[in-house]
């Protein structure tokens, strides 16, 4: 099914997350809205010149209000970081914005994605702003983490990327959290596989979060990535595949972090935590407390 889709803000993140969601085929409407107006009518008469080379879309500038009429709504507007900036650091500058667009689209009836970073306190933003309900505001999270962790142990241990099952739940950031006691290769636990050390863990955690910093120190964001990301998630929704996917979205306990849903044409739909052990237990509520002392910050 193709859908509408719609993408506040066409920087770096947001024309990444058009291309890719352009050659997945996931729209048969693209609208592309910026507060630099000139900027989102030049970036969809670009994609729009490239129409030969991907699945049938109609792409081009709207207004704000036209985002209404959307499936899925993104929200990539605001600044990026520097390189020594964490995305938290970002809260301040994107919040405000975040608020603005949620307020703009209360009462829609699709899904909103949320890229813009700090992205899990934003989520959470979102979903007040709007009053949507918290299946509906979904942060894209630690999906990109995910993403990066899988290929870092799938080139490690020289297996296909789709044969790795990891992943990272918690804030998509500095305290994020690998669940290393149920990773698989194939069937096989990760920590009884041939060659595989219990303490390669740490060091691996470490690049999985200092990737974003090292490629925004070398070109000045990272948008590829997560525009594919954005694009596979958006394809979980508009095909309404019921993927598990560790997305961000509003917790139970009010918190928005990410950890495994169910992610189809109603949203991100909760599931069973996954199973972890003790260190990843309280690394998580670490992570979780992190997220709410930020979000309370705001207020202040
Ligand atoms: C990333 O992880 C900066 O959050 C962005 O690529």
């Amino acid at each position: 099914m193709k859908a509408r889709i719609g993408i506040i803000g066409t920087g770096w993140v947001g024309t990444s997350v058009a291309f890719s969601t352009l050659l997945a085929g996931h729209a048969r409407e693209l609208w592309l809205h910026d507060q630099r107006g000139a900027v989102a009518e030049g970036e969809a008469m670009d994609l729009s010149d490239g129409a030969a080379f991907y699945p049938r879309c109609n792409v081009r500038a709207v207004p704000l209000a036209q985002m209404r009429e959307a499936d899925i709504v993104v929200l990539a507007a605001g600044r990026n970081g520097r390189p020594d900036e964490s995305r938290l650091d970002l809260l301040r500058d994107n919040a405000r914005i975040a608020a603005g667009f949620g307020q703009a689209l209360a009462g829609f009836g699709g899904v909103i994605l949320v890229v813009t970073n700090p992205v899990d306190v934003l989520t959470r933003v979102v979903r007040a702003a709007s009053g949507l309900p918290p299946e509906r505001v979904i942060g894209t999270g630690t999906l990109l983490d995910t993403a990066r962790l899988r290929e870092r142990l799938a080139v490690r241990l020289g297996v296909a990327t789709d044969s790795v099952h990891a992943q990272v739940v918690g804030e998509h950031g500095d305290s994020s959290v690998p669940l290393w006691s149920g990773a698989r290769v194939g069937g096989v636990a990760l920590r009884d596989w041939p060659g595989w050390r219990v303490d390669e863990e740490a060091a691996l955690a470490l690049t999985v979060r200092r990737a974003a910093y090292e490629v925004i120190q070398r070109k000045g964001a990272t948008n590829h990535a997560i525009g594919l990301v954005t694009a596979e998630l958006i394809g979980a929704i508009v095909n309404d595949e019921h993927r598990l996917l560790p997305v961000s979205r509003v917790q139970d306990d009010g918190v928005a972090l990410s950890l495994p849903a169910l992610v189809g044409a109603g949203g991100a739909l909760p599931v069973t935590a996954p199973a972890m052990d003790r260190a990843e237990r309280e690394a998580l509520v670490a992570s979780s407390d992190l997220l709410d002392r930020a979000f309370t910050s705001l207020a202040g």
